[in-house]
C-alpha cells in the first residue's frame, strides 16, 4: 500500500523493484546472447544481501533485456545525434552512466530517492567503478517539484536533453504522472527526445499479479505483490499528450521489440502475452 511522501531503501516497497530489474538485468548479462552487458547489476544484487536473489530471475531472461536494449537504444541514438544531457528518472540501479560509450562531454543527471542513490554510490565506489561520463545525483521525490532540484544541480533547460522514464510510471499518482510529462516538455530545448514505458489503461493487472503467483512464487520475486505498490487512478496518455504538444511520438509493444532484437517471448510468458504486450514503449522527439 501506498502513502503520500512515502519512502523506501532498496531492500523495502518501491526500492525493492529496482533489485528486481538489476537482478533480471544481471541474468541477461550472462546469456550468450545477451542483448545488454551490465557488468554492475549482479554487484548490485550481492550487495543486497539475499543469496536467492543472486541465483534467480525468472523476469530476467525474457523481457527485461528487450526493455534495456530498447532504452540503450535511445541514449546511444541521442549521443551520436549530439545531444550531450541525459536524465534519467527513477535511475534505480540503471549503470548506464557507468557502462555505456558516452561521447565526451556527456552529462548524465540520476534522479531517485535518496536512500536509492546513497545505495548504489556506495556499491559502485566499493566496487572502484568510475563513470564513463560526468554523473550528477539528485536526489528528490518525483511527487515534488524535482525540476529546481535538478536545476540546482545544473541542469540546462536551453540545451538539447533525453530522458528516460523506464519502470517508472505506474508508480507515481495520476496527477504527479502528468506533471510529470508537463515538467519534461517544459525543461526541454528542440531536439530533445524521451521514452518511456508504460501499460495501456485498460491491462489487467490481476494478470500481472498471477504471474508472479504462479511463476515467481518460490523467490524473493514473490515476496512482494508489485501491483500493490501501483497507482491506478486515471492519468492522460503521454503518448496522445506528447503529440499534442508537437513531440513526433512512436510506441512499440514487447513483441515488436521482440522481433526487432530477434529474442522471442519464451514459453513460459506465453500465457502472460496479453499482459506483457499491454506494456508500450514510447519514443518521442521534440521537433528542432
Ligand atoms: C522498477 S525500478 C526501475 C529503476 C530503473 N529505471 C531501471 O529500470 O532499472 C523503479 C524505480 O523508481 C523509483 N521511484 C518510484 N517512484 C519514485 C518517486 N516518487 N520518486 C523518486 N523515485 C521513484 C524507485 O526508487 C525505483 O528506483
Amino acid at each position: 500500500m501506498r502513502t503520500e511522501g512515502d519512502t523506501w531503501d532498496i531492500v523495502s516497497s518501491v526500492g525493492m523493484t529496482a533489485l528486481f530489474v538489476a537482478a533480471a538485468r544481471a541474468v541477461e548479462s550472462k546469456r550468450p546472447d545477451a542483448l545488454v552487458h551490465d557488468q554492475f547489476a549482479e554487484l548490485f544484487v550481492a550487495a543486497a544481501g539475499d543469496p536467492e536473489l543472486r541465483e534467480q530471475s525468472p523476469l530476467g531472461t525474457e523481457f527485461m533485456g528487450l526493455r534495456s536494449k530498447f532504452f540503450d537504444n535511445l541514449f546511444l541514438t541521442a549521443a551520436e545525434d549530439g545531444v550531450r544531457q541525459a536524465v534519467i528518472l527513477a535511475a534505480g540501479l540503471d549503470a548506464r552512466a557507468y557502462r555505456l560509450n558516452w561521447p565526451q562531454g556527456m552529462v548524465v543527471y540520476e534522479i531517485d530517492q535518496p536512500k536509492v542513490l546513497e545505495f548504489k554510490r556506495q556499491v559502485l565506489a566499493d566496487a572502484g567503478a568510475t563513470p564513463r561520463a560526468e554523473r550528477r545525483e539528485v536526489a528528490v521525490d518525483l511527487r515534488e517539484n524535482w525540476p529546481a532540484a535538478l536545476i540546482e544541480e545544473g541542469f540546462d533547460p536551453t540545451v538539447p536533453t533525453v530522458w528516460s522514464a523506464e519502470g517508472l510510471l505506474p508508480y507515481l499518482p495520476g496527477a504527479a504522472q502528468d506533471a510529470l510529462f508537463a515538467r519534461i516538455a517544459q525543461l526541454s530545448a528542440p531536439g530533445s527526445r524521451l521514452a518511456s514505458d508504460a501499460f495501456d489503461p485498460d491491462v489487467d493487472l490481476t494478470r500481472l499479479a498471477e504471474f508472479q503467483a504462479e511463476q515467481l512464487r518460490d523467490t524473493p520475486f514473490g515476496k512482494i505483490d508489485i501491483t500493490s505498490l501501483f497507482y491506478t487512478d486515471d492519468r492522460s496518455d503521454p503518448a496522445e499528450w506528447l503529440t499534442n504538444q508537437g513531440w513526433a511520438t512512436t510506441t512499440v509493444a514487447p513483441e515488436e521489440l521482440a522481433e526487432r532484437y530477434d529474442r522471442p517471448l519464451s514459453a513460459v510468458l506465453e500465457p502472460f502475452a496479453e499482459m506483457f504486450n499491454s506494456i508500450k514503449y514510447l519514443s518521442a522527439v521534440k521537433p528542432s
